[in-house]
């Protein structure tokens, strides 16, 4: 057989992400598809916003000399630039293009930093519940995933944190606003965790923020950089002006990193050898030309409190999301696999917590149209009703 047993096994072990979407072609065929109502997946709805199509539209307009060639695996230097001055401008640090690598999307920018830092067998904390492709990034380049669980309301542990830190650890991976449960965390907790890694100079901490931008209720997601010392942020543009099919993202090395000379080095060397060579360069240019600007957060908030207020009426219990596009509640019985067979029943594709590490819960994506979570909600119902039935269990 030509595929190796590890990648093999992984096929059937890992995506339960796969299997819903192989379960809703299969609904979708037997019953229609507008009798199926499927959450599963994180694909933003919603078009990019016209100024930043309106800059790729004048990048190839213009079509200067260069526009598409080869360049410095990092990026272009004026595109880094633009973005440099930008973080400079949130985090009020001196960040500079040398700070900045272009990358392909946050998960880009993850396995570059991870390939940068791991050595074998080093260790990498990730908060439970995760986003699943986070051990495969970290298994990647060697190293082992180990997970530290949040509390009830998503939030990091900081004692736990600190007990699960050793010699072998080398980072911290914190994803805020959170995919799946929509958690944000505060600037007092990311400055106890900054504290608490002033005594572990050798671990950094990796801040996977494809989702800063959508943040509801009117707030801001606290930037890293400036409470935690030791920050590469793994920044993307794909949920911000909803364009994850472009590939575009950048790893941003915090100044305040003593060797991050040295980490520039070995994140633009990475880039090169996994292969990316270098992140798209049309998109650079536009991403470089758009005006900072975000898709409509709005449309994602309306559905969260559509989904949230209704599923909390009829008696779930739901963490109400405080950004990104997910909701995370519980499941009314513990086995999330047999409530997820319950809802399917309904047509709900939903994703088991188990895929994400906290079984007795289910994600659902907010980025499915209002017309579908409107029709759904009796089968949520019935789904509740039919699963704490003694029956049921
Ligand atoms: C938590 C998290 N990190 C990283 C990514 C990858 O994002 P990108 O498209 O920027 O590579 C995703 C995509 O869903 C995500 O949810």
């Amino acid at each position: 057989m030509s595929v190796a047993r590890k990648i093999a096994g992984e096929l059937v072990e890992a995506s339960w992400i796969r299997r819903m979407f192989e379960e809703g072609a299969r609904l979708k065929a037997e019953r229609g598809a507008d009798k199926v109502f499927d959450f599963t997946l994180g694909n933003p709805e919603v078009e990019p916003p016209e100024g930043l199509i309106a800059a790729l539209r004048e990048v190839v307009a213009e079509n200067r000399p260069r526009t598409h060639g080869y360049m410095p695996n990092a990026g272009f230097l004026e595109v880094r630039e633009v973005v440099a001055r930008r973080m400079a401008a949130r985090t009020g640090l001196p960040y500079t293009a040398e700070h900045i690598l272009m990358t392909v999307g946050s998960a880009g920018a993850m396995n570059v930093a991870l390939k940068a830092i791991l050595d074998p067998g080093d260790e990498v904390i990730v908060l439970v519940p995760y986003f699943p492709e986070y051990r495969f990034y970290i298994e990647n380049h060697a190293g082992r995933m180990v997970r530290v669980e949040t509390d009830e309301r998503f939030q990091p542990d900081v004692g736990l944190i600190a007990a699960a830190i050793t010699p072998r650890t080398k980072a911290i991976v914190v994803n805020s606003p959170n995919n799946p449960t929509g958690a944000l965390y505060s600037a007092q907790t990311l400055r106890e965790i900054g504290n608490l890694l002033e005594r572990h100079p050798q671990v950094l901490v990796l801040s996977d923020e494809p989702y800063r931008a959508l943040v509801f209720d009117g707030k801001k997601a606290p930037e890293v950089p400036p409470l935690i010392r030791r920050t590469l942020v793994a920044d993307s543009w794909s949920k911000a002006l909803a364009v994850p099919g472009e590939r575009i993202g950048c790893l941003a090395i915090s100044p305040l990193i003593e060797d991050w000379a040295a980490l520039r080095d070995a994140v633009t060397f990475a880039n090169r050898v996994l292969g990316f060579v270098n992140a798209p360069a049309l998109w650079q240019w536009a991403i470089a030309r758009a005006p900072e600007t975000t898709v409509d957060v709005g449309l994602y908030q309306a559905k969260r409190d559509l989904l949230c207020d209704a599923l909390t009426r009829m008696g779930y219990q739901v963490s109400r999301p405080a950004g990104a596009f997910y909701a995370f509640p519980r499941t009314p019985i513990a086995d999330d696999v047999a409530f997820i067979r319950v809802l399917l029943k309904e047509g709900i594709l939903a994703v088991p917590g188990s895929g994400f590490g906290r079984p007795g819960h289910i994600r659902l994506s907010l980025t499915v149209a209002t017309e579908t979570i409107r029709a759904s909600l009796p089968g949520f119902e019935r789904a509740l009703g039919a699963a704490t039935l003694p029956a049921a269990n």
